[in-house]
């Protein structure tokens, strides 16, 4: 090759190879490197097959390097953790003061702030990108959080707002998210949320499937039906596929052939840690990655199954209009999915408002509506709220979203209730509805638990009718009053 690159790429797993693609499709002249070689001849392949793209193979790092134009940009698209560190000892050998790294893995915030550091004090400039949308989004236009170095993003600025997802009317799904993490924090609750998503629409097939006893073609039609209104979204979207797919193996659909057992990679049990961290309740959240928890259990689960009576259903117990049922789990889903994603917000906010990042709710919810795993119309209508007031201080209570809650209310109540008598767990669903109740109400008995642990352990209160801390020795007077 004659000239320079503009870009490289370093990992060509699934995500960097077809992100390099993508990145050659637009028209920005790409290197490749990978530390084993059939990668490298794969993706050069791949180029070729797909329109002769100019992307450029490597199968040593520094001739990598050296073919790409400076101030050099490298992507980084490798497994989070330690092969991060190694990758960017391997490159930074051959870089120079003012050069790019970025990380697009899921990586742990924390370790981009570090290695950032690391980079600074090399003259490097480091940036960590969360990109969202699985193989497909990477091709043709992912969801892009990069967050680091601002100078690094300017550097890629052009590029990165042509590859990201092209949304009419709010524009490519691409912005700088923040300093420092920011980036991987905002792109690991956009993974506690993707969680919470499929919990949810999991359990909305759970009481459909056990409760309605719809069959997979039905599942199939309603799950298509509501991908044309308020629930729009990409998830919803590919189980509606999900429910028409034949087994090639043997007879049936194949949905009932996959075994229940949820494997997971991390970032959503990071989510509910941080929610922990920052006293963020994220119950919905928090559900889904308990449920995945339950769902490995499964050698146990088939034994409790056997121990404990299956809830029988009977249509004199359980009385269910099909109809109904199934325009009360859909007004279900969407109340609940708000609660999630007030959960999800109010997260990022907290983090943002400790670490000073400054980050900008509404424009989030602008770079989730193309490209991500929970991209959705709903978005819109959360980037609006922001729109409408930046300081929201919980997405329920923004007008709009209030009086859809108070329209769907009798609905979900109806679903989380028969799923109870039904013996079916619905933990999103059920939880989203106790976040819901308890966020709406004035008085909650936390005047108990203050009572009881001043009781027991002198952790003093507070009155609802004059300022001050108080202490109480409630041992002495129950015993005087009780004498
Ligand atoms: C995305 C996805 C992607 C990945 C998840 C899967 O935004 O493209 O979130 O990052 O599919 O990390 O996560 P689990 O394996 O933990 O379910």
């Amino acid at each position: 090759m004659a000239t320079l690159s503009r870009i490289g790429l370093a990992g060509l797993a699934v995500m960097g190879q077809n992100l390099a693609l993508n990145i050659a499709e637009k028209g920005f002249p790409i290197s490749v490197y990978n530390r084993s070689s059939s990668k490298v001849d794969e993706t050069v392949a791949r180029a070729k097959q797909e329109g002769n793209l100019p992307l450029y193979g490597f199968h040593d790092p520094e001739s990598f390097i050296l073919s790409i134009q400076k101030p050099r940009v490298i992507i980084m698209l490798v497994k989070a953790g330690s092969p991060v560190d190694d990758t960017i000892k391997t490159l930074s050998v051959y870089l120079e003061q003012g050069d790019c790294i970025i990380d697009g893995g899921n990586e742990w915030y924390e370790n981009t702030e570090r290695r950032e550091k690391a980079a600074a004090e090399l003259g490097l400039l480091y940036l960590g990108m969360g990109v969202s949308g699985g193989e497909e989004g990477a091709r043709n236009g992912p969801s892009l959080m990069p967050g680091g170095s601002f100078e690094a993003y300017k550097h890629i600025e052009d590029i990165l707002l042509k590859v990201a997802a092209q949304i009419e009317d709010s524009g490519p799904c691409v912005t700088y998210i923040g300093k420092g993490g920011s980036g991987n924090f905002v792109k690991m609750v956009h993974n506690g949320i993707e969680y919470g998503d499929m919990q949810l629409i999991s359990e909305a097939y759970d009481v459909l499937k056990s409760v309605g006893k719809l069959s997979n073609e039905e599942l199939h039609q309603v799950f298509s039906e509501w991908n044309k209104g308020e629930l729009l979204s990409f998830l919803v979207e590919i189980t509606a596929d999900i429910f028409s797919i034949k087994d090639d193996k043997a007879e049936g659909h194949l949905v009932d052939k996959v075994l229940d057992k949820t494997g997971m990679k991390g970032t959503g049990k990071w989510t509910v840690q941080q929610a922990a961290e920052l006293s963020i309740a994220a119950p919905t959240i928090a559900s889904s990655l308990d449920s995945r928890f339950l769902s490995g259990l499964k050698e146990e689960r088939v034994l409790a199954a056997k121990l404990f009576d299956e809830v029988i259903i009977t249509d004199d117990q359980v009385f269910v209009d099909k109809k109904q049922l199934i325009d009360d789990v859909r007004q279900a889903l969407y109340a609940s999915k708000i609660c999630s994603y007030a959960q999800g917000m109010n997260l990022i906010r907290s983090k943002s408002e400790e670490k000073n990042w400054g980050l900008k709710l509404g424009e989030l919810a602008r770079i989730w509506k193309g490209g991500c795993i929970i991209r959705a119309i709903f978005l819109d209508r959360i980037k609006k709220a922001y729109d409408r007031n930046s300081d929201l201080a919980n997405l329920l209570v923004d007008p709009e979203f209030a009086s859809e809650i108070v329209e769907r209310q009798a609905a979900w109540r109806r679903v989380v209730c028969l799923a109870i008598n039904a013996g079916i767990s619905t933990p999103g669903m059920a939880t989203s509805l106790a976040y819901f109740d308890t966020y709406r109400r004035e008085s909650l008995p936390a005047n108990l638990v203050q009572a009881q642990r001043d009781y027991f352990g002198a952790h003093t209160y507070e009155r609802t009718d004059m300022p001050g801390s108080f202490h109480t020795e409630w041992f002495k007077l129950a015993k005087q009053a009780n004498m």
